[in-house]
């Protein structure tokens, strides 16, 4: 939530900034701005995204060498050009960019204004770069960055910020805690951004800023300390990102590119877990804590939305093969709620970001009660795959569609794969159905290619359903979840309202709203529930209901019942959901694209929600 980007060097900092800025529009788009500094500090921002930045400032003279810029998901102050960032302090000594909250923004502006301060917007930042002046101002021999050190210890709350100094030129100085921030190292030259798709262009050499850290940063040196100043060593560490994949090549959306590229990122999360001869799962990063997890009271799977739709998933697998009891929670509701947890449970965060400010938390909370905690996180390098015990990347690539496609089902095919490995490890699946579903996970991404070239059915489908209002989406088992992430693509992209339903639940209230305007999806591929799922599409057509049904391959029984049909090839159940999301995935985009829907960058939405 909110991008931030940053460049000291010898380079013309404008074009670093705008494309830094575009690459990072995903994470919020009400408002984007940029300061410079040459002689002087130009500021310039706007409401609305960075292209209208660029109109803005179409006109201008603008150069320099130095700069931050900024794109916005407002959470203090309506998205307009006064509250937009880079935000400027009163008389002028500091320009500012932040993400994050200032929890105690409010007693902290009260102090200032009593101090003769005034404020022209109603953001929380614009209170933390007047409190850096007013220490700057007000007490003796303080530089820029122990005035960034003094503000910082009065605030409470999130920040990844950079901040530039009128006075003190040549200098960045970069700070963060629960809003990640990258500094890139090139040759005498530094590049800041929330994460390093701006920086992949100029450098792979990076260093990931801890909580608490604050770094100065000059044309050809940068150092390290904390708050309180003490000095922090730093490791640099490279990137794994191509500029290709930050890129949409020929594809309309980027939504579109990752739904296609499924076939690859399944591949790419088991490649290397599966080991050639197709007889184990090898997952290298838990190979440390295995004997805790098969040892614990539970495990408990945190996430948010999609992800926790992917926790789910494992649920279900996990307890079907590996007899080991699992929870799934909300992480937003586990981190305040005051679970019990001790040193015999193993707590998992699901993560595509692994930056979301409740899933962080909520681990961190588990973790200082004694918990073993582990990670399943698509970035590299990102908080929570730093934070935890041991973990498994899910290899997906960068997913830059806001709503989520193949992070899913790459945290799937992690699920399944945990799922196995500990089945295996504590006997519970006999050898023959190991092998099975080895093979049968492997042969996924053929069997999702050959959904995805029926796209133009799909759409043809979704042209029947576009005007729809509402939608309900069922499912049961391990394709509950896949019914509930359905739904969510649904209304976050097209902005219908869809529901997803554990299907046995439609008679306890949601069959009050069948009638003959009311799409019905049903994930109904053949498994031990086909029985009662095809008693829940009866139930529905008796009310007139139009239904969608996602159909395993040959089932010709339901044809006469549906109004539509989308087949997934066979497969075993286990692997099932990693099929039955591609054609809901494909729906919602279509319903999008035809509605006139910003696909990639839906309304109020962003991507890596850092702030609760
Ligand atoms: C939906 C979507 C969100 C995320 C959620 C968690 O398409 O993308 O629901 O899944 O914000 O984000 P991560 O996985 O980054 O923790």
């Amino acid at each position: 939530m909110c991008g931030i980007v940053g460049y000291i060097g010898d380079k013309d900092v404008y074009p670093i900034l705008i494309q830094g800025l575009q690459r990072l529009e995903y994470r919020g788009y009400d408002s984007a701005g940029l300061a410079i500094y040459n002689d002087t500090l130009q500021v310039f921002k706007c409401k609305g995204r960075v292209s209208d930045l660029e109109k803005h400032v179409a006109e201008e003279n603008i150069s320099g060498q130095i700069g931050i810029g900024h794109t916005r998901w407002a959470t203090h102050g309506e998205p307009n050009d006064r509250n937009a960032h880079p935000h400027t302090s009163m008389n002028g000594d500091f320009v500012l960019v932040h993400n994050g909250i200032i929890e105690n923004y409010a007693e902290l502006k009260s102090d200032l204004q009593k101090k003769g301060y005034t404020f022209q917007s109603d953001t929380d930042t614009e209170v933390l770069v007047n409190l850096i002046e007013y220490f700057y101002r007000n007490a003796e021999d303080v530089t820029a960055e122990i005035a960034v050190r003094l503000a910082l210890s009065k605030v409470v709350g999130a920040y990844g910020i950079v901040v530039i100094c009128k006075n003190e030129k040549d200098q960045l100085i970069a700070a963060r805690k629960g809003s990640p921030l990258v500094i890139g190292i090139g040759k005498g030259e530094y590049f800041i951004a929330s994460d390093a798709t701006p920086i992949v262009n100029y450098t792979d050499s990076v260093i990931y800023l801890n909580d608490h850290d604050v770094a100065i940063i000059n044309k050809g040196s940068i150092t390290l300390k904390t708050v309180e100043n003490n000095p922090v060593a730093f490791k640099i560490t490279k990137v794994d990102m191509t500029i290709g994949d930050l890129e949409k090549g020929d594809f309309e959306h980027f939504m579109l590119k990752e739904i296609f590229e499924q076939p690859k990122t399944i591949e790419d999360t088991f490649r290397g877990r599966i080991n050639p001869e197709h007889t184990e799962i090898v997952l290298g990063g838990l190979l440390d804590v295995l004997p805790k997890i098969l040892k614990a009271r539970r495990i408990i799977i945190i996430g948010c939305g999609t992800s926790w739709h992917a926790a789910l998933v494992g649920e279900y697998l996990i307890e079907e093969y590996a007899r080991i009891p699992v929870e799934v929670e909300y992480a937003s509701e586990f981190r305040y709620r005051n679970p019990i947890l001790n040193s015999e449970d193993v707590v998992i965060a699901i993560s595509q970001s692994g930056e979301t400010a409740d899933t962080l938390a909520a681990l961190r909370m588990a973790k200082e009660r004694g918990a073993t905690i582990l990670g399943v996180c698509n970035v590299v390098g990102s908080s929570i795959a730093r934070e935890t015990d041991g973990g498994v990347y899910t290899h997906a690539g960068v997913e830059i569609g806001v709503a989520s496609t193949k992070a899913f089902t790459a945290q799937v095919t992690i699920m399944t794969l945990f799922a196995l490995k500990l089945a295996k490890e504590n006997g519970r699946i006999s050898s023959g159905l190991y092998l099975d579903l080895i093979k049968e996970l492997s042969e996924i991404p053929e069997k999702v290619k050959s959904i995805l070239v029926k796209h133009p059915h799909i759409k043809e489908v979704a042209a029947k359903y576009k005007d729809a209002i509402n939608a309900l989406y069922l499912g049961r088992g391990a394709l509950f979840p896949v019914a509930l992430e359905g739904a969510l693509k649904l209304k976050e992209i097209s902005y219908i309202h869809a529901e997803g339903y554990a299907a046995g639940e439609m008679k306890h209230g949601p069959i009050a709203l069948v009638d003959d305007n009311l799409p019905v999806i049903v994930v109904a591929a053949k498994d031990h529930y086909y029985e009662k799922i095809v008693s829940n599409i009866q139930e529905v057509k008796a009310r007139k209901g139009n239904i969608i049904a996602v159909v395993t391959e040959g089932d010709t029984g339901l044809t006469s019942m549906v109004n539509d049909l989308f087949e997934i090839p066979k497969s075993h159940p286990a692997v099932s959901p990693l099929l039955a999301i591609i054609p809901l995935q494909l729906f919602s985009y279509y319903i999008a694209v035809m509605r006139g829907c910003d696909v990639d960058q839906p309304r109020n939405l962003a991507k890596s929600v850092t702030v609760e």
